[in-house]
């Protein structure tokens, strides 16, 4: 999302942002699946007191810092560990809403944060969506309302596996998994809303004995309906999102930047800092930008035409159906885009079905980057 500095945690609108000319894209720490883990009755933080699951009170353990450390946070929100009433390895996200009595200087966290909360709830349990415990909002002792809400704790987000994708390539069958997570989650758990803030800081990966398992997580920008769209993370904006900041279709928010994921998932190729190579997408910046940055960006958008994208994908997917599907993704004209719905379709029917049979097809990308 947009923020103002990495240190100011408040959130910033398109046209605020546009019109002080002061985006900074926002990006989360690095990995932290080296950390330890939260341990059942060690350290003492904060005790909730939350609703669980069936209907019954339940308590729940913050755990002091010697945990923290090493969870990342985004713009909104400070994620740190918690231990659910048998043990279990949580974590609670904890939001500064306004104070009380203030209710309009930071009403878009308020508004996030109530999104996120309804959003969990509707979504609960499902497929694909990071598991939900309950929430707590509270006035601390400074007279802050601080909202918390639980999860489960992942191994570490995306964006820190797609970091060390290059040293450390997906094989061809977790490809295929999390790609089909992904459009599985967005199509069928989303069913038509749309995420809002798709990105891979806020795709979570947990490891299990039945493989990788794709959580999205940060629903504050979920989104039922067409209309003004001015949220997000430039890097993932859809163009007309971009240049109206308008939404008009919303099946198709999130598809794009799902395109993008996937791109880096097949090519195993991710590069987020442009420091090694240059980016796949022109348009990708994580520095601080200015007004003419903005233009810069804006432009490169423009020049990624669909035969640019083709080119692209020719050169870097080696797989033909893979390429019709990011293609399908990627289009920038919203009305030729697909849908999530037909994406996931496409990838059930001519990708993901080559499973059957061991007839695996070797992508370039994936020969290459074992060679
Ligand atoms: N359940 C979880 N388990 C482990 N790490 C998590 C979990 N939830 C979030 N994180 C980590 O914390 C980061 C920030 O979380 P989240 O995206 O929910 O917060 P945010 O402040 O709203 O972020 P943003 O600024 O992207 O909107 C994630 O990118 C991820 O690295
Ligand atoms: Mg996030």
């Amino acid at each position: 999302m947009f923020s103002s500095s990495s240190s100011d945690h408040s959130s910033y609108t398109w046209s605020q942002a546009a019109r002080e000319g002061s985006l900074f894209v926002a990006n989360s720490p690095l990995s932290f699946d080296s950390s330890p883990s939260p341990q059942a009755g060690k350290g003492h933080g904060h005790t909730y007191h939350i609703q669980g699951l069936d209907g019954r009170n339940i308590v729940v353990q913050g755990v002091k810092k010697r945990f923290n450390e090493a969870l990342p946070h985004g713009s909104f929100g400070v994620i740190k560990s918690a231990v659910g009433p048998n043990g279990e390895d949580w974590v609670r996200k904890i939001s500064w809403l306004n104070p009380p009595g203030d209710p309009l200087k930071n009403s878009g966290r308020v508004e996030a944060s109530e999104t996120a909360v309804k959003v969990h709830e509707k979504l609960r349990g499902k497929q694909g969506i990071v598991p939900y415990h309950g929430h707590e909002k509270y006035v601390n002792k400074a007279g802050k309302l601080k909202e918390v809400i639980f999860l489960d704790r992942a191994d570490c987000d995306l964006k820190s596996r797609l970091e060390k994708i290059e040293r450390d390539p997906l094989d061809q069958k977790t490809q295929l998994s999390l790609a089909n997570q992904l459009l599985e989650t967005l199509a069928v758990s989303l069913r038509g809303a749309a995420h809002g803030d798709l990105k891979p800081e806020n795709i979570l990966l947990k490891s299990s004995k039945d493989g990788l398992k794709l959580w999205l997580c940060d629903f504050d920008f979920y989104c039922e309906s067409e209309g003004p769209w001015v949220k997000g993370t430039l890097n993932y904006l859809t163009p007309e999102v971009f240049f109206t900041g308008k939404c008009l279709n919303v099946r198709k928010l999130d598809v794009r930047a799902a395109g993008m994921i996937l791109f880096y998932i097949f090519t195993n190729s991710f590069d987020a800092s442009g420091k090694t190579s240059p980016y796949a997408f022109p348009w990708m910046s994580e520095k601080p930008i200015d007004r003419a940055a903005i233009e810069r960006m804006g432009q490169a958008m423009r020049n990624f035409t669909p035969e640019k994208i083709r080119a692209l994908l020719e050169e870097k997917v080696g797989d033909f159906q893979v390429q019709q599907l990011l293609f399908g993704m990627l289009q920038p004209d919203c009305k030729t885009r697909w849908t999530i719905d037909e994406a996931y379709a496409y990838f059930r029917m001519h990708v993901l079905s080559k499973l059957d049979g061991q007839t695996l097809v070797q992508t370039r990308a994936r020969t290459r980057s074992l060679s």
